[in-house]
């Protein structure tokens, strides 16, 4: 079976290397010519661990290519799918489905036998309808049914552990009109009914749907961990002892329940927002998701209030030593990072920053291309470890939970970072155990404050 992916970002290579390591020969196309180059020679364009060795795997046994002609890649394709991005649109939330809309049009210019046109790109409920219907005014030749049928198969991939979500999915989503679209997908997984992966067979407004009730739910679960942490800290309560408590109910479930500085990346923010226009647009009430937006917005703004009080009640020297850039571990996506929005904040008080993080650091590559977030960071100052961002700071403030943060000499930070008034360690991950950090006034989330 031949699959093109239109669409060379994130869920479109690790979706085209995943399909061509279970054997399937996999063709990305994308626009972006130079972006192509480098993928032909292995390079990767984004950090998600695994990922180049997948791929170049996948070029040596020759059963992934990359190109930009997506005329000659859709003729020979079995199975094209739509891995292109859905932004915000700019000024009403809504997803802009320009990509998806052109990508459809010149699919259809070049449709050759019966293809099946997968959306995996997270799109409204619709979406998959209207592509059929582009399809079929681009090219009246073409049937659906028997040319072609449409069909929505979301991704869940989480950016650091995408692989394996893709290897060992929960469960995989597969919505079509008709059982001819069906069994072509249900050949594509294969590999994973094998290991008994449960699936979901759907109509495609069901699977559209069902791809942002995931992503609303999951922010709504963290949202609530956070509220339950700000009622913790007023209470004497522990935020992580309670997570536990109820996690431990399988109706509720202990994952997704750490508190933290407020959910960030591409998804949530993008998706929540969507998905809250989706229901405007049908005039139902969505208002839980609503208020998981707003307050998200609020909780990262309220941390940066609590570094900036916390500095100056403490009476520490004015320097702020941020660990963690990116929104979570294990990538280097800064998109809606909780420490985007603090860091302009904190500096606006007239209070100095200085930054480290594993992939963005003094000297970095990295560091260099994040131009978008220039005006953020301009005033604060890049290190190149740890320890050297903590030296002479009156406060620590972790972001992003890095294993390399979760072992850190805490004796030496101590010994670093100025001492004149007690230095501050602010734990916005909880990856230490308040007892361990004496020597500091520690901030955990969700905790008593010591
Ligand atoms: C999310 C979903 O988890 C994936 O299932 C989905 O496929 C993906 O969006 C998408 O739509 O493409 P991702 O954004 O990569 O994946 O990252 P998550 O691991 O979900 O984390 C999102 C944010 O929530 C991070 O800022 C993280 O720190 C925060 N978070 C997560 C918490 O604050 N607490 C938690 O318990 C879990």
């Amino acid at each position: 079976m031949k699959i093109t992916i239109v669409g060379a970002g994130y869920v479109g290579l690790v979706s085209g290397a995943c399909f061509a390591e279970f054997g399937f020969d996999v063709t990305c196309v994308d626009k972006d010519t130079s972006k192509i180059d480098d993928l032909n020679q292995g390079k990767i364009p984004i950090y998600e661990p695994g990922l180049d060795s997948l791929v170049n795997q996948g070029i040596k046994a020759k059963r992934l290519t990359f190109t930009n002609n997506l005329k000659t890649a859709i003729k020979i394709s079995d199975v094209v799918m739509i891995a292109v991005g859905t932004p915000t649109r700019r000024g009403d939330g809504h997803a802009d489905l320009t990509y998806v809309y052109e990508a459809a049009k010149e699919i259809a210019e070049s449709l050759d036998g019966y293809t099946v046109i997968v959306s995996k790109s997270t799109v409204p409920v619709g979406t998959s309808r209207k592509v059929a219907e582009i399809i079929k005014s681009t090219r009246p030749d073409l049937i659906e049914g028997t040319s072609f049928d449409v069909a929505s198969n979301p991704e869940f991939l989480r950016e650091g552990s995408a692989i394996n979500d893709f290897m060992r999915p929960d469960r995989i989503v597969i919505g079509t009109n008709g059982d001819k679209a069906h069994k072509v997908l249900q050949k594509l997984y294969r590999p994973l009914y094998l290991i008994e992966t449960p699936i979901v067979s759907t109509t495609p407004e069901t699977a559209e749907l069902i791809k942002y009730a995931a992503n609303g739910f999951l922010a709504m679960k963290i949202s609530f961990i956070n509220q339950m942490a700000d009622l913790c800290e007023k209470t004497g309560a522990d935020v992580q002892i309670l997570a536990k408590g109820i996690g431990l109910d399988k109706r509720i479930g202990g994952k997704f329940l750490h508190a933290g500085p407020g959910y960030g990346g591409s998804c949530f923010p993008k998706d929540t927002l969507a998905l809250s226009q989706i229901a405007q647009q049908y005039k139902t009430r969505c208002s839980l998701i609503d208020e998981v937006i707003q307050y998200n917005d609020q909780r990262k703004l309220d941390m940066a209030k609590r570094i900036i009080q916390a500095v100056k009640n403490a009476g520490v020297q004015k320097k702020v030593a941020i660990l963690g850039l990116t929104f979570k571990p294990n990538t280097d996506d800064l998109r809606e990072a909780p420490s985007i929005t603090i860091i302009p904040e904190i500096l606006k008080n007239d209070i100095a920053v200085s930054i480290y993080d594993p992939l963005y650091y003094f000297g970095s590559e990295r560091l260099k291309h994040a131009t978008d977030y220039e005006s953020e960071l301009k005033k604060a100052t890049f290190t190149k470890s740890a320890y050297d961002a903590v030296t002479d700071a009156g406060c620590v403030v972790i972001l992003t939970e890095w294993n390399e943060f979760r072992a850190l000499d805490i004796e030496k930070i101590y010994k670093l970072m100025d001492t004149s008034a007690t230095p501050l360690f602010m734990d916005f991950r909880n990856i230490y155990r308040p007892e361990d950090m004496e020597a500091f006034k520690y901030y955990a989330i969700g905790k008593k404050q010591l």
